[in-house]
């Protein structure tokens, strides 16, 4: 005799389900693919049979199903965002960027964006952590799971590495202001869409725009490709100074790429390059002055 799945089985099966990258939930109601499918049409006289077009959608579920279904709260039943084109929701943002003066203001923005279908599956809007007035200015990729939970970037494994390089070189989260290219976590973690980037992109550009940060640490591959337009890998693109240009602002703003926190929880024996990056970075901070202000700050 066969025994029903204990509980026990359930959460073996949703923690390797888990681990496998399926950690999102993307539907309101579990579909179970492993069921019996009903039977394959016969194939003989295929050609000759007229095409069924499969029975339209209910126009609502049935009342079993509605019983069934999770009681989403309003604050994360979102409609999918309307913009359907790439170039109109890159138009949209950066119409409700330009109006935002201050950076609550872009939050803001951004919290009205519909542009990036990103938001749909997220759970928070997360846009930046850190001092908001400070002149060193670290970006990212896009936010992971913890970080998706809380609405601030690195705060997950990888940004308690981040904490720890800014450490050694006498950082913190009151001294810099952190930020990534998207703010909406990509469902797995997958990597984003040049098309997700481009709309999150006018809201970067905004926040470099009202900060003005003297100097930039570029964290990962894609940020720095995408603000340094290069086509390299990070691990060529790593420790080399490059000028960063806004469209908007008439002065480069220096900027380092180095490998990203996470690819260094994955590869330690790069975490020596990583602190050449920093001591680069540390000289960089001392000429422009900055070295002196992080420590005052510091108290
Ligand atoms: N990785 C990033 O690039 N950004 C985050 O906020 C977290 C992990």
């Amino acid at each position: 005799m066969t025994m029903p799945p204990s509980e026990q089985d359930f959460l073996e099966a949703l923690k390797w389900q888990i681990e496998a990258g399926a950690d999102e939930a993307i539907g309101a109601l579990p579909l179970d693919r492993t069921a019996a499918r009903p039977a394959a049409a016969p194939s003989r006289g295929m050609a000759e049979a007229p095409q069924r077009l499969p029975a339209p959608p209910p126009a609502s579920p049935p009342q079993a199903a509605q019983s069934l279904a999770p009681q989403v709260p309003p604050s994360r039943a979102r409609p999918a965002p309307s913009l359907t084109s790439a170039s109109e929701a890159q138009a949209s943002a950066q119409r409700l960027a330009a109006t935002a003066k201050t950076i609550e203001e872009i939050r803001r923005a951004l919290e009205d964006f519909e542009g990036c279908p990103l938001k749909a599956t997220a759970t928070n809007l997360c846009m930046f952590d850190g001092n908001p007035e400070a002149r060193i200015m670290i970006i990212g990729e896009a936010p992971g799971a913890q970080e998706d939970r809380q609405g601030k970037p690195f705060v997950g494994p990888a940004g308690q590495l981040l904490d720890r390089m800014l450490a050694t070189i006498g950082l913190d989260r009151t001294k810099v202001y952190i930020t990534n290219l998207l703010y909406w976590r990509p469902p797995g973690n997958r990597n984003p869409t040049p098309a997700e980037i481009a709309s999150c992109l006018p809201f970067l550009e905004r926040q470099i725009e009202v900060l003005q940060p003297r100097l930039l640490l570029l964290v990962g591959g894609m940020s720095a490709k995408t603000l340094l337009h290069r086509t390299e890998g990070i691990l060529k693109l790593r420790g080399r100074w490059a000028d960063y240009h806004h469209p908007r602002l008439e002065q480069p703003i220096p900027a380092l790429p180095t490998l990203h926190p996470a690819y260094l929880l994955r590869q330690p024996a790069q975490k020596r390059e990583a602190w050449r990056d920093l001591l680069s970075f540390a000289e960089a901070m001392e000429r422009e002055g900055l070295a002196e202000a992080a420590a005052a700050a510091a108290g």
